[in-house]
């Protein structure tokens, strides 16, 4: 940025009706440009507050509008979902098959519900439980601007089980606990024919429990598990996730077909 005062006298006099006035302090703060990145605003040209000068001549400044909108870019670049908000929207979601359009229906009502807890879609591998799940997130993350965070199970367990006897735990997981919006993709998915281990389990009861005890938090859970499998894996986290997602528990029955993934496949 130019310097202040040197600006001041040297860029002075616009004509203003036959007459000349020096530009005012908020003037010439509003012309410079500022460093923000990440979304291109004209009207503060990126400083991120607007300059305006009040009665008595002091020069004071109010935040402009894109602030809301550099912070809402900033949580989606936080949430880790930046990739696939655009990809799994409600709008490229296809209902051609019964199964698909109750689906639908369902976010659909869970955004709109009042009351909303928890969002429970598992079962079918490739039948768009990750795609109706993100298409949830990006209401709560980029409509209504929640503090959101998503949980690829698989990666972020074993991360988390990994510093499990660190100072940093507690901190790491506490994030998971309290974060408004939680999004866990794929539950207890673990190499391929494992069961989920003890500290698995441990996990995410730590997690699940406080947010089904928490009243004003949001949990969306998608699994390949259907919810009678994860009460087979653990009763005490299955019943929580049920309860907390009671309305919107959504198994979807393994079933030829139903894997979006394999629909282009040609048999000859
Ligand atoms: N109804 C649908 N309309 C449009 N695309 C779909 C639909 N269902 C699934 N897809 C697409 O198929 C692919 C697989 O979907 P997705 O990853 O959501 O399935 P999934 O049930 O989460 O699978 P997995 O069990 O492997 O996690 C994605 O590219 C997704 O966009
Ligand atoms: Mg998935
Ligand atoms: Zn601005």
């Amino acid at each position: 940025m130019q310097n202040l005062k040197e600006l001041i006298h040297t860029r002075t006099n616009s004509r203003v009706s036959g007459t000349y006035r020096r530009k005012t302090e908020a003037e010439i703060m509003n012309e410079l440009e500022g460093n923000l990145t990440g979304y291109d605003c004209r009207e503060c040209r990126n400083k991120g507050v607007i300059y305006s000068e009040t009665e008595s001549g002091e020069t004071v400044f109010n935040r402009c509008k894109c602030w809301e909108k550099r912070k809402s870019l900033s949580r989606i670049h936080t949430s880790g979902l930046k990739d696939l908000l655009d990809r799994y929207t409600f709008d490229k979601f296809e209902c051609s098959e019964f199964f698909q359009l109750k689906v639908k229906e369902k976010a659909l009502n869970f955004v709109k519900d009042e009351n909303k807890r928890g969002f429970f879609i598992g079962g079918q591998v490739g039948c768009g439980k990750s795609h109706i799940c993100t298409a949830i997130v990006r209401e709560f993350l980029v409509e209504q601007g929640k503090e959101t965070l998503y949980m690829q199970w698989k990666g972020d367990s074993a991360r988390l089980k990994g510093i499990a006897n660190t100072e940093s735990y507690s901190c790491e997981v506490e994030k998971y606990k309290t974060v408004p919006v939680l999004y866990i993709d794929d539950l207890f998915k673990t190499e391929t024919g494992k069961t989920p281990t003890a500290a698995d389990i441990n996990l995410a009861f730590e997690i699940i429990n406080h947010r089904y005890i928490g009243s004003d938090l949001i949990t969306i859970i998608s699994t390949e598990k259907l919810p009678g499998e994860l009460i087979d894996i653990d009763e005490a986290v299955a019943s929580r996730i049920i309860e907390m997602c009671r309305g919107y528990v959504l198994p979807v029955e393994y079933q030829k077909g139903r894997n979006y993934r394999l629909k282009s496949t040609a048999y000859i």
